[in-house]
């Protein structure tokens, strides 16, 4: 990407685009165009057509997604599918329709298997069935990338994927029962401190392993790969390295200060047991991660407790 290219990153109120944007500015990258949800609703086609003919993007981050936790997720199987899809495949097609150069699009460690061998390689895609509860998700998200693909192969473009592990950092979504297991627990601890609770009770039974990926590290790789890679395949993007749901609740109890008793509901579901990234590819593109889990979650914390609107979707 030149300096001066023009560069459309959709979903810049996001965690993940808010993320793009900052690292883009940091590297200064200056010709960067967004609309929020309400300017541009990327479930209409002809407003989407409308605004690539208009600005015509050289450069496109698809970071604008339908997310949610396994909640949610579960809960709207339809509408997951039916917004993703839409919206993915209405900026996908603009994009190459209005002569866009590069397009990178956001998906989700979510797309694999629901048992693939771990640690899971980008090839293991589509070689086993899917987690049930977000299936309508990750059906939609592998739409997309293989929309990217099939373009690639029929008129030649240059369009790539990237599939991150558990995001974390600035712009989260903290909902009380809507959110991811980190930001979650970052909220859960903060109010279990500010009640003074004797105890807090958390699900299953913490034996589950996860990882865990600071999105500012995510936003340096995807500006990495617009530079850097070309290809059909997704690159996974984490940090390679796991720790038990039980750690990752002493760490997050440990950075917010509740020094409260942690106890573990074991009739609830734990879930996957294990879910690691193989991230030997973007290694070997020269790519790896730079901040460690404690550090990113005191980031996130301070993020939290600075920025009370998104605290409160
Ligand atoms: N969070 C994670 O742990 C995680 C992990 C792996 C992959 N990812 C991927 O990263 C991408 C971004 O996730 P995120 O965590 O940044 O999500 P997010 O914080 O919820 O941001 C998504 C953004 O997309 C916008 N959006 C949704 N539907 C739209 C529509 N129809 N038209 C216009 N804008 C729309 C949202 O706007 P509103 O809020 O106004 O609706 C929001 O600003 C997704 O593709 C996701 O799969 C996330």
């Amino acid at each position: 990407m030149e300096k001066n290219a023009k560069i459309y990153v959709a979903g810049h109120r996001g965690m993940v685009g808010s993320a793009i944007v900052r690292e883009l500015k940091r590297q200064g990258y200056a010709d960067i165009i967004t609309r929020t949800h309400r300017e541009l609703d990327l479930c209409r086609q002809a407003e989407v057509e409308a605004f690539f003919a208009e600005e015509k993007p050289e450069y496109v981050f698809l970071a604008a997604a339908k997310v949610g936790g396994i909640v949610a997720n579960s809960e709207a199987l339809a509408d997951f599918m039916y917004e993703n899809m839409m919206l993915e495949m209405n900026v996908i097609h603009a994009a190459w329709q209005h002569g866009c150069k590069k397009l990178e699009f956001l998906g989700s460690s979510c797309i694999y298997p629901r048992l693939a061998p771990q640690p899971m390689k980008e090839s293991c895609l589509l070689t086993s069935e899917l987690e049930k509860t977000n299936e309508a998700y990750a059906l939609a998200k592998i739409s997309g990338l293989k929309y990217c693909e099939f373009l690639n192969k029929q008129y030649g473009t240059d369009y790539i994927s990237v599939m991150p592990t558990n995001l974390y950092g600035p712009n989260d979504n903290y909902h009380p029962t809507h959110s991811h297991v980190l930001p979650a627990l970052i909220r859960r601890f903060h109010e279990a401190k500010e009640s003074r609770a004797a105890s807090v009770t958390c699900w299953g039974d913490g034996s589950p392993l996860r990882e865990f990926l600071y999105v500012d590290d995510l936003a340096n790789l995807c500006v990495f790969l617009m530079n850097n890679y070309s290809g059909n395949e997704t690159v996974n993007a984490g940090t390679g390295k796991e720790l038990s749901i039980r750690e990752l609740t002493e760490l997050v109890a440990k950075v917010v200060g509740y020094e409260g008793e942690i106890l573990w509901d074991t009739s609830r579901p734990n879930g996957t047991p294990r879910k690691l990234l193989d991230v030997s590819k973007a290694a070997q593109l020269g790519w790896t991660y730079r901040t460690e889990l404690e550090d990113g979650i005191r980031l996130a914390y301070e993020d939290f407790l600075h920025n009370p609107v998104r605290a409160e979707r």
